[in-house]
């Protein structure tokens, strides 16, 4: 994208921001083509709402010199994998509320090989029983926690979709017709995981709002809290509701303390909006991703593409030079920050 032009895009997405009409007219910023993966990257860990096919446009986001990538909401940690194989920072601080989540982490991190030999026996004890099977480590794990046990469920269940019922017992049925990934497989992605984090990871389990007093200027926080809509279903030890409200007012600290961040918050499909817009108080830049055809409307058979909301802070944007998704000229050199782990 040319200065001139770039610098137009972003005052017209500003001016709309802040006349309150972002939400309304429904795009402030689109990149209309869905984003590549990046080839052979190293994911252990199956996950429904893995930003992997967006990981690679975040981290182009990211500033020259960025020290720690903190993400309060890991998840699969798909954006610290491509900025850890990207070379976009130096450090990590992997974070979220879901403590099995976290402990399976820490042990892919810092033991792969325990860590895939205990996924392999599991594995193994399946073949001929696959169904009872999966109801005894679901058993199993709702009693002991234990990381194997969850990375066996995740690799097996329907949709690697974390699922708890209201006693916080995971409760998602198996897909019948998979298996969960080969050992094989799966060894591998834990040991490209670890080779990329390990040494250089910090973790923490916790509500995002413990993490974030840490993040400093030379930091960047990537930020992709559940879609407001699914706070609604439960709230027990694991999930508890991200209020809206509370949010606006960490990212607003945030922004006092000129720590750059990046929030991918909800999105829509066609037409159809989820969730609140963050307020344009914030002085965000509203950005939207397409992230493909949404399955949901393919089934009722409509053409309806999907975009991802992306929110940039305004400290992100001065330190990024105001690059902005989609942006030719922020594509990542792979060879370019940080050679040596630290
Ligand atoms: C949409 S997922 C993140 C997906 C992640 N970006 C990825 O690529 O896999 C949201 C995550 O937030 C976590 N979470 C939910 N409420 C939280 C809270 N209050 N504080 C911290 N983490 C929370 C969930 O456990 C879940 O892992």
């Amino acid at each position: 994208m040319d200065e001139a032009f770039r610098r137009g895009v972003l005052s017209y997405t500003w001016g709309m921001i802040e006349s309150g009409r972002s939400s309304e007219s429904g795009a402030s910023l689109t990149v209309p083509t869905p984003p590549k993966g990046i080839a052979g990257i190293p994911h252990p860990i199956p996950y429904q709402g893995s930003k992997r096919q967006l990981a690679r446009l975040i981290v182009d986001l990211f500033p020259l010199e960025t020290d720690r990538l903190i993400e309060p909401f890991a998840g699969s940690a798909a954006v610290s994998i491509a900025a850890a194989r990207l070379r976009r920072a130096r450090r990590f601080l992997l974070s979220d509320i879901h403590a099995p989540l976290i402990e399976l982490w820490r042990r892919i991190v810092r033991s792969p090989q325990d860590m895939a030999a205990r996924y392999r026996e599991i594995w193994r004890g399946q073949l001929g029983k696959e169904r009872t099977f999966y109801d005894t480590v679901r058993t199993r794990f709702n009693k002991y926690h234990r990381p194997e046990d969850f990375l066996y469920l995740l690799a097996r269940c329907v949709k690697a979709a974390i699922r708890y019922n209201s006693n916080g017992e995971f409760n998602n049925s198996p897909d019948n017709r998979r298996k969960g990934a080969h050992p094989d497989t799966m060894e591998r992605h834990i040991r490209g995981a670890s080779e990329l984090l390990s040494r250089r990871t910090t973790f923490h389990i916790g509500d995002y709002r413990e993490v974030l007093p840490r993040a400093r200027a030379s930091d960047v926080v990537y930020m992709d809290p559940p879609y407001q809509g699914v706070c609604r279903t439960h709230n027990h030890r694991y999930v508890r509701p991200v209020s809206f409200d509370a949010f606006v007012d960490a990212l607003s600290e945030l922004n006092a303390r000129g720590v750059p961040f990046i929030v991918s918050y909800d999105g829509r499909t066609g037409s159809k909006r989820f969730g609140r817009p963050l307020p344009s108080t914030l002085g965000l830049l509203h950005t939207e991703v397409a992230a493909g055809r949404s399955t949901q409307a393919t089934l009722l058979g409509r053409s309806h593409d999907t975009y991802e909301s992306l929110y940039l802070s305004p400290m992100l944007l001065e330190r990024n030079g105001g690059k902005v998704p989609g942006d030719a000229s922020c594509k990542s050199k792979e060879t370019w920050l940080f050679p040596e782990a630290v």
